[in-house]
């Protein structure tokens, strides 16, 4: 059972993403698109047991380390680099009393970033899996996939074309993982409420 309203995340990210500041644009439309998804997931497939609290604080929260990264262009000034906003933000919300919630952060990142992917590919992270273990970062992780934070519309699902391709570049083991995602999870709640349907 989760303790934390809704107040209590709002104020944790308008601690960071001052309220009109092109962050905030970004990031609060971003996480909305992400919890809606992820919730309309939760209740299609009940069987699979995942709470809605979790999801919902969860994926409001899972990109809270951006506004350390250096990443102007979504108004984010700070001076690491982007990848580490996983990590960053995981350590936040463990100091913000979240220790339940806070390994979505890092474990949100692609499908999973894998220690062998960290140290195969010397990325600026520390060195432990960042593969999402509960059915509560499975559901945020596969969300967040279908948005872009540099869309027009940042409600709007990127078509699966996209996805793959995003995805695909980090290697075919990826995409076979968010193949099991989809079969999990499925496309009709992604693409349902779009006039879009380009998949
Ligand atoms: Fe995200």
């Amino acid at each position: 059972m989760l303790f934390f309203s809704m107040t209590d995340y709002l104020s944790i990210i308008e601690k960071h993403y001052p309220t009109g500041s092109l962050r905030w644009r970004i990031y609060l439309p971003h996480c909305q698109a992400v919890r809606d998804l992820a919730l309309a997931i939760a209740r299609a497939h009940p069987a699979l047991g995942a709470d809605p609290a979790i999801l919902e604080v969860g994926a409001m929260l899972h990109d809270i380390g951006i506004f350390m990264t250096d990443a102007p262009e979504i108004g984010c000034l700070g001076d690491l680099p982007y990848l580490s906003h996983g990590y960053k933000g995981r350590e936040l919300l463990e100091k913000e009393g979240l220790p339940e919630i806070a390994p979505v952060c890092e474990r949100h990142i692609g499908v999973g970033i894998t220690l062998q992917d960290i140290i195969d590919r010397d990325l600026p992270l520390p060195h432990r899996d960042m593969t999402p273990q509960t059915i509560e970062e499975k559901i945020i992780c596969y969300a967040d996939k279908f948005f872009s934070k540099s869309a027009t519309d940042l409600l709007k699902p990127k078509p699966l074309e996209k996805v793959k391709k995003s995805i695909s570049k980090y290697g075919d083991d990826k995409w076979q993982i968010f193949e099991e995602m989809m079969a999990l999870f499925g496309l009709d709640q992604v693409y349902s409420n779009t006039s879009s349907p380009s998949r």
